[in-house]
């Protein structure tokens, strides 16, 4: 795959609405200047992931991910940056023109983008096989057919059949041009001991699993033999592409209905999904016979409030899964369950069912999950004290984890009667288990915060690189005693330079201006070598006058990095696109102006009134053109580095530059100009003073160790020196915390 030019991924970025790239995934509500919605990188019951059309960011004020529309994909449906562009690119129908790729460049990419191609060569190899061939015909689609399977929906999830011969696929992909490699890492071949290579999926009927954005990432395979010792059914492995505990199966197809019923049917296999929507019941995901995890509940979570289990009236089986449903609810989805009669597994029972008759059985029998779960539990537990003691504490602590208190006491109140105990000695141990899940919660938060701060200050770019967005984390050097000769010289990572988080958190505090403010007009300086000149300052100017006054720089390095940037901007980019912008503003200007006046004297008024008018119309125009001023420049550097390729730069940024929603809308809007020349002083001094305070404890520590009587000297007199500058410092920080 070649990389797409920098013209063009500039188009498609202009083209690019944030709030209709995260819609198509995520339904928002327009809250104000941004809209919010349920975060889909975390679970939540309350929206708190904000989108800013006018910034192009997203943020979750909960979980705290930021980042553009091109990160939002990256994370969201794990491709990488070329993917998302090009996704963005369909999506605006923009053409790319690609550049051939430097050949490290084609190394990062090709694997994933090839793994993704030979899935799709596979896919219609297995449908072609199943449409075309005589064996395909005569195993694999009358299979289907005997399974009660329409062509439609043979279509639909794209099913298809392998030839049953060792490496029939493997052949033809080959041959096509796709390398061994890549078929073995999308385990489509597997590879035997002995170094022969044989398809994974012959002689099976193929169930393609796609992801939520509709590409092939896996495969399912049933052999349609008899014997016990064949597995029933093969999948795809994990891989680059796949991983399994982020996919539904039938979730891509199942999506709308999904959306449009704010229902979520669960089932457990391919089949029942596939029989199912045949019989116009198009809700319906499977997990695969498989618990749920946290990914596949935020999928969900996405496009339902509530999810209907549909349960065949084997005991054992619901038993086991009532264990399971757990997160579901804790998720704050409603659960409801639905009991398939005897003998009937949601396949069987859509095939045996007219559709009209398929949807009314599942109105007609969804029963609430708490009910259904003290029938099922107490039924079994007979009359022995003991098992009903502990069925109805299970019943509690699945009542506990209910987010809403409103709902939680309603079916306390069913339990109670179901059950024949008193509400009030429920309710008492309830109150317990409630209090239990809120500390574990609450610890594991201060765990996670702690981790967090930790992994922030350390700036592991990364660990932030997880493995959400496919990527495996690169590992860090293992440190191996006993090992005496490295390979290579351990990397020195600036990142690993230590900074404490008062430094940490006095730089974000300054590099937070820089961002927003960026080349805004701040004040006017002398200066230095003649002192009659004054110069306009802009904010960045403002921090590298301060810095390189004192000689500091950031130390925390990702925010050093976005110094760098900033300061290269500001030399080469600002120059020709001001002098671009400021041409268009003055235009723009002078037009209105021409349009004005002549619109004033139009009107034949008096000499008077049409000099009031003009110079309103002046005043007016001036502060737009003073507005877009400001505007562009506010905005310059935040907005180069928002198109960045580079994801932990973009992310960071977007984090640092997305204020909270909340607090924006409670204040009046503050001059920018005044807002920025009132605070940033303080935030540089800030800096400074913590910068101070660590070197003064450094010499402290000096003076604890044995030194010469000369050095100890000296150190006293920088200490002295340093502490009075610190404790100018104090009073001036001080002075302006106080100001209004
Ligand atoms: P089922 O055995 O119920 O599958 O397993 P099914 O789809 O209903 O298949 P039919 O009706 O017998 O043709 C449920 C799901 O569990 C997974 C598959 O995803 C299957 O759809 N499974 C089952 C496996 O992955 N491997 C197995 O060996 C069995
Ligand atoms: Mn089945």
């Amino acid at each position: 795959m070649a990389k797409i030019d920098r013209v063009t991924v500039d188009k498609i970025l202009d083209a690019t609405n944030i709030v209709d790239v995260v819609s198509d995934f995520v339904s928002l509500k327009k809250r104000g200047s941004s809209y919010l919605g349920l975060c889909p990188f975390h679970n939540e019951r309350t929206p708190s992931f904000s989108v800013s059309p006018s910034r192009g960011i997203f943020k979750c004020f909960s979980c705290g991910k930021a980042g553009t529309a091109v990160s939002f994909l990256m994370d969201l449906e794990s491709m990488n940056y070329t993917e998302a562009l090009k996704w963005l690119a369909r999506k605006y129908n923009i053409e790319i023109k690609e550049r051939e790729l430097t050949s490290e460049e084609k190394e990062a990419d090709a694997a994933r983008e090839r793994m993704f191609a030979v899935n799709e060569f596979a896919l219609r190899y297995f449908e072609e096989t199943l449409a075309d061939t005589e064996d395909g015909r005569a195993i694999g689609l009358s299979y289907f057919r005997e399974r009660g399977i329409s062509d439609a929906m043979i279509k639909r999830f794209h099913l298809g059949y392998a030839q049953d011969r060792p490496d029939d696929l493997y052949k033809k992909a080959i041959a096509a041009g796709f390398t061994e490699r890549h078929l073995v890492e999308t385990g489509l071949a597997i590879k035997t001991e002995r170094g022969t290579l044989y398809d994974r999926f012959k002689g099976r009927v193929i169930y393609p699993v796609h992801s939520l954005s509709g590409r092939v990432v896996a495969f399912g395979g049933r052999t349609l033999r008899k014997e016990k010792t064949v597995a029933k059914y093969v999948n795809s492995p994990e891989s680059l592409i796949y991983s399994k505990s982020r996919e539904l199966y039938g979730m891509y197809q199942a999506r709308t209905a999904i959306a449009k019923k704010k229902d979520c049917i669960l089932v457990e296999g391919y089949m029942d999904v596939i029989s199912m929507h045949q019989a116009g019941v198009e809700n319906v995901v499977a997990s695969s016979g498989t618990s749920l995890t946290d990914g596949q509940i935020r999928m969900i979570k996405r496009f339902a409030d509530s999810v209907t289990l549909i349960y065949d009236s084997d005991a054992a089986g619901i038993k086991a899964s009532l264990r399971g449903i757990n997160m579901l609810i804790a998720a704050g989805l409603s659960l409801r369950v639905v009991l398939l009669p005897e003998g009937d597994d949601p396949d069987s029972f859509a095939q045996n069912h007219s559709s009209g008759e398929v949807e009314a059985y599942i109105e007609e029998h969804r029963q609430d999950l708490i009910g259904f779960k003290v029938d099922v539990l107490m039924k079994d537990a007979g009359s022995d004290p003991r098992a009903r003691t502990e069925a109805i504490n299970d019943i509690l602590q699945t009542i506990a984890i209910i987010p809403d208190v409103v709902e939680q006491s309603l079916y306390l109140d069913e339990c109670a009667r179901k059950v024949g105990v008193d509400v009030s000695a429920l309710s008492a141990q309830l109150k317990r288990f409630v209090a239990k899940n809120a500390e574990t919660a609450y610890n594991r938060r201060q765990a996670d915060k702690a981790r967090e701060s930790i992994s922030d200050i350390a700036g592991s770019a990364s660990s932030q690189r997880s493995s959400a967005d496919g990527i495996p984390p690169v590992e860090p050097p293992v440190d191996m005693a006993g090992e005496k000769e490295l390979k290579s010289p351990p990397v020195q990572s600036a990142q690993s330079v230590h900074v404490s988080r008062a430094v940490y958190l006095a730089e974000e505090e300054v590099i937070r201006y820089v961002l927003r403010r960026g080349l805004l007009y701040m004040c006017d300086v002398l200066r230095h070598d003649d002192d009659k000149e004054l110069v306009p300052m802009s904010v960045v100017d403002y921090v590298e006058y301060e810095f390189r006054f004192d000689n500091i720089t950031f130390s925390h390095e990702p925010f050093a990095e976005i110094w760098r940037q900033t300061l290269w901007l500001r030399d080469n980019a600002w120059p020709a696109e001001w002098a671009a912008r400021e041409r268009e503003l003055l235009e723009r200007r002078a037009t209105a102006l021409a349009l004005g006046q002549e619109d004033i004297r139009a009107r034949g008024v008096d000499m008077d009134t049409i000099d009031k008018l003009e110079k309103a119309l002046v005043e007016r125009l001036d502060k737009e053109f003073n507005a877009g001023v400001d505007e562009f420049a506010s905005s310059f550097v935040r907005r180069h580095l928002l198109r960045s390729d580079n994801r932990e730069l973009t992310d960071l940024v977007a984090r640092l530059t997305s204020d909270s929603v909340v607090l924006s809308r409670m204040y009046p809007k503050v001059d920018p100009r005044a807002d920025a020349c009132r605070k940033l002083p303080l935030a540089v001094n800030t800096l400074k003073s913590v910068l101070l305070k660590e070197e003064l404890q450094c010499i402290t520590a000096e003076l604890g160790k044995p030194h010469g009587e000369d050095e100890i000297m000296e150190l006293m007199i920088r200490y002295r020196k340093l502490k009075e500058i610190s404790m100018e410092f104090d009073k001036f920080t001080g002075e302006i915390v106080i100001m209004p």
